[in-house]
């Protein structure tokens, strides 16, 4: 790793770690998510919770990002890990406490750290009290018209073709020992994941309700779950696709990006800005850029992950398509990318990119390269450590979606190694007696952990800070600014740029041979230089021009 700072004053030190005041915030920002399940366990019982994530605020602070969004911490059965609420407005005695909660809200704030929070408004968990009292009451009720049932065809065929994100049907039968009540009930994910009915003005009601309880309690934004999928085409018509799958990096004219959804992210930005500082709403809106970018017209969200580019493997031509597609959405609607590599859901980018060594090389350059980016970024917990995917063995695995025929994701959810010694499942529980974790580690798990990392200046770990506090610089000095655009293409030589500004440039070694550098200050590089000027395969650099 190699931080350089050039003369003058960048070469200044950090200031002090604040809330800044600036309603924008979040145009620069960088964010860690945590999987709070799988973060740090304060009460020892195996699964991270409040506790542990606070006790461990420090080490998120000391990485230099300016806020973490929290997956699902409140009540839910569990059936896909949080994803299933039962309420929006509690904390599950699994994580903690409404108290633990607001300790930890106001912990991470002293720290400078913002808190965002995850909001599920496509689907509930079929415990929710609203799901319970549309299953008892009768077909046609007000209580159903919150969600969606719908007669099936003949009583035993479901009214459409649509199969689950999570594979197999996407409905399930209301009563299935009913000879009477003949309605299902649409899920796009679990069965255990009712859709609800965003065409009843009471959802959007209820939701409203949501919004400002964690506003008012200081939460600094909320990460939108399935933001493109609220509203389904009106009559439930059939998918022509393959299968009647209705899941995809596209828009879905049966299930997604349907107009109706951007009227509930404008009421959604009127109450985010009746505070002060605004809070942020960041989207998953699972789309091609130009229908994503959509949703951070002005009065909707502010950010929504680049989705696109989330999944891409080590392709330069597929990343400068990518970024250019994005760069042309900016342009239109006006909001910069909102860049991410690695989520709870996907791939780590160890493994994407080729797995073992090599693939750890090219995640710490991908890392560096996302970070010079023109807009804001995510980090998923354990990508500053070069986690790679595990391969969770069959028996331990728990996630729905491989239990209903799809991709596994626990892979990328194993609890984070804090220490090499094993004890304590690797530091991951802070208390004792320490239960198994929820996922088991792998035997080499300690060789990844933050305590050996602290101490190796050549860690991803110090690689990941050393970019962190190099962009907060530059965007204190004005090198970067939130008018920048990203202006890519690929060089001889499988080099990739994408050119910041008139100053500034992104350059990343995707082919085989050294290739030359623009000319230019190297502000830093994923790995040393070999040799002046040249880049490595498989090396990303700052260039200050
Ligand atoms: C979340 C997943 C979850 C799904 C259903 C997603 O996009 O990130 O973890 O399974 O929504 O809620």
């Amino acid at each position: 790793m190699s931080a350089v700072l050039p003369a003058g004053p960048m070469a200044g030190a950090v200031e002090e770690t604040t809330i800044a005041p600036a309603p924008d915030w979040w145009q620069s920002a960088v964010i860690y998510e945590v999987y709070p399940r799988s973060f740090a366990d304060g009460d020892g019982d195996g699964v991270g919770d409040l506790a542990g994530l606070t006790a461990r605020l420090p080490y998120i602070a000391a990485l230099g990002v300016d806020g973490i969004w929290m997956t699902p911490f409140q009540p839910s059965p569990q059936v896909d890990q949080g994803y299933d609420v039962t309420d929006y407005c509690g904390v599950d005695p699994l994580f903690g406490t409404m108290e633990q909660f607001e300790s930890l809200l106001a912990q991470a704030h002293a720290l400078g750290l913002r808190i965002l929070l995850d909001v599920v408004p496509n689907h509930c968990s079929s415990e929710h009290p609203l799901f319970r009292a549309a299953l008892a009451a009768s077909p046609g009720s007000p209580e159903r018209g919150m969600f969606h049932f719908v007669q099936g065809r003949d009583g035993q065929t479901p009214p459409n073709n649509w199969q689950s994100v999570f594979g197999g049907r996407a409905w399930s039968r209301a009563n299935p020992d009913s000879a009477t009540d003949l309605d299902w009930y649409l899920h796009l994910f679990s069965a255990g994941q009712p859709d609800w009915n965003w065409r009843n003005p009471a959802v959007g009601d209820y939701f409203d309700g949501v919004l400002r309880f964690w506003f008012d309690k200081g939460v600094d934004g909320l990460r939108i779950d399935v933001a493109h999928a609220l509203f389904k085409a009106d009559g439930l018509p059939d998918s022509p696709s393959e299968g009647g799958v209705v899941d995809g990096l596209r828009s879905n004219p049966q299930v997604s990006d349907q107009e109706d959804v951007h009227e509930v992210y404008r009421r959604w930005r009127t109450i985010a800005e009746k505070y002060e500082p605004h809070r942020l709403l960041v989207g998953e809106v699972n789309l091609e850029p130009a229908r994503a970018a959509r949703y951070t017209r002005a009065d909707e969200m502010q950010q929504a992950f680049a989705f696109a580019f989330v999944k891409l493997g080590w392709d330069p031509e597929a990343w400068a398509a990518v970024g250019n597609e994005l760069e042309a959405a900016r342009l239109e609607h006006g909001a910069a990318p909102t860049w991410a590599l690695e989520n709870h859901d996907i791939v780590r980018s160890v493994t994407r990119f080729g797995g073992g060594e090599l693939g750890g090389v090219r995640a710490r350059a991908a890392l560096v390269a996302l970070l010079g980016l023109p807009g804001a970024a995510y980090i998923y917990q354990g990508q500053e450590l070069g986690l790679p995917e595990v391969e969770v063995p069959v028996e331990a695995r728990v996630d729905p979606m491989w239990a209903r025929g799809g991709v596994c994701r626990d892979g990328a959810r194993v609890p984070l190694p804090w220490t090499e010694n094993a004890a304590l499942s690797h530091g991951f529980s802070l208390g004792e007696p320490a239960a198994e974790p929820w996922l088991p580690q792998p035997a080499d798990w300690g060789s990844h952990a933050i305590e050996l990392q602290e101490q190796d200046q050549d860690s991803a770990l110090n690689l990941t800070k050393a970019a962190l506090e190099l962009r907060r610089q530059l965007w204190k000095n004005e090198v970067f600014t939130a008018d920048d655009g990203g202006s890519w293409r690929v060089e001889a030589g499988n080099l990739l740029i994408c050119k910041r500004n008139e100053h500034f440039l992104v350059a990343v070694a995707m082919g085989t041979e050294p290739v030359r550098l623009p000319a230019g200050t190297v502000l830093l590089t994923a790995a040393p230089l070999e040799q002046d000027g040249w880049l490595q395969p498989n090396n990303a650099a700052w260039v200050l021009r």
